[in-house]
């Protein structure tokens, strides 16, 4: 466990840094946060959703939370694609996290079979993780990276499961940064409106909405969450819940359609303030936001009442060369059955966008590790 005085102390540093990027300072806070991240992670081997193993990495099983904790195993880059496409692990940082290990143990799995490390080899292991999800730029922008060490290093194993783990180290200091600054934007009473699962579940460290909301509770704010439920996967009720439960963070769920409704009574009959925090799967340029469908409702919801919409994501979530998001559809049995049980005729037809998108303008902040940036947004 860690001391919580330590933890607020470092958290005081991350704020002076960000504040006066000091490069000095910089590599001395990096340092402090290392510490606190092989402290939480066991030596960087363990996080909520996963855990690295000699010949695998482990996957808790999302898909079964909160009911069943089951641990999956995954050999080579085959098996992390068909955790990330099946939605074992899900939330745009993870499926960067886990892609960049799914390189290492699928080039361990090679040399274990004495075969050659070559680029050939690589661009196969690559192309398998690429072909998951679309959606979510942390998966790109990951593999991107894992190339470029497989390039300097020629394939030295030591020097690629260094930089998957960098790569996770980068997004728990994001997390931490991220929650610091969206914490600001949190009433001191009032009520937070949520979509999806943003914690510690989707990312490596805390979260990104979530850990604003988790930073908050932490200086004492007083407000509630309303989680979307997200149908259809229902990330809201089953992991968002299942986060907020173990935090202690009082919160209600709501079914996604009664957020106006929600959001107008909650205007209308009390004196509190509401703030809209979401992630991010992709956010392009001019600030445009792919996030889990219902977004642009909030978004929509939020505009109409003149309530302040934020969107968090860690810099890894901006894509700067695209002009525009693939979203990603997932099969119509996800909207025609519930749990496994068919509630809709066999024979109908149905949309299952997983995502949505938000124009820039109905957000009112964008926050990343480097802090809240207002319309119009330009990240160059
Ligand atoms: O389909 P999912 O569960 O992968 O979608 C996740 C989201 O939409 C999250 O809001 C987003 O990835 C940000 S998570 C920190």
């Amino acid at each position: 466990m860690i001391d919580e005085n330590y933890l607020n102390s470092v958290r005081q540093s991350f704020i002076k840094l960000v504040q006066e990027r000091k490069r000095k300072e910089f590599e001395k806070i990096l340092e402090e946060a290392q510490k606190i991240f092989y402290e939480e992670t066991e030596g960087g081997k363990r996080h909520v959703w996963f855990r690295l193993e000699d010949g695998y990495i482990e996957f808790l099983d999302q898909r079964l939370l909160p009911h069943k904790e089951e641990w999956v195993r995954c050999y080579d880059e085959r098996d992390v694609a068909s955790a990330i496409k099946s939605m074992i692990v899900r939330g745009a940082p993870a499926i960067g996290i886990s892609a960049s290990f799914g390189v290492f143990y699928g080039l361990k799995k090679r040399v274990q079979r004495r075969e050659n490390l070559t680029y050939e080899v690589f661009k196969e292991i690559k192309e398998t993780l690429f072909n998951t999800r679309p959606t979510a730029f942390n998966l790109q922008k990951a593999l991107d990276e894992m190339e470029e060490e497989f390039k300097a290093s020629g394939g030295d194993l030591d020097k690629i499961y260094a930089r998957a783990k960098k790569i996770w180290f980068s997004d728990f200091l994001s997390c931490y940064l991220i929650g610091m600054w969206g914490s600001e934007v949190i009433p001191q009473d009032g009520f937070v409106f949520t979509i999806c699962n943003t914690g510690s579940l989707a990312t490596g460290g805390w979260g990104t909405a979530f850990s604003a909301i988790k930073f908050a509770k932490k200086l004492g704010k007083n407000f509630e969450v309303i989680a979307l439920e997200t149908r259809p996967f229902l990330q809201g009720s089953r992991l968002t819940a299942w986060e907020l439960l173990k935090e202690k963070i009082p919160f209600h769920l709501i079914v996604d359609s009664s957020a106006p409704f929600m959001m107008k009574k909650i205007l209308d009959e009390t004196p509190k303030s509401i703030s809209v925090l979401t992630g991010a799967d992709r956010i392009l340029r001019n600030g445009t936001t792919a996030n889990k469908i219902g977004t642009f409702m909030l978004a929509i919801s939020a505009k109409i009442f003149s309530v302040p919409f934020y969107v968090l994501a860690p810099s890894t979530t901006i894509d700067k060369n695209s002009e525009y998001i693939v979203i990603e559809s997932r099969a119509e049995d996800e909207v025609k059955s519930f749990s496994g049980i068919q509630v809709a005729p066999k024979d109908a037809k149905a949309f299952n966008f997983v995502f949505d998108i938000t124009p820039p303008d109905f957000i009112s902040g964008i926050i990343t590790e480097e802090g809240i940036f207002s319309y119009p947004y330009n990240f160059d």
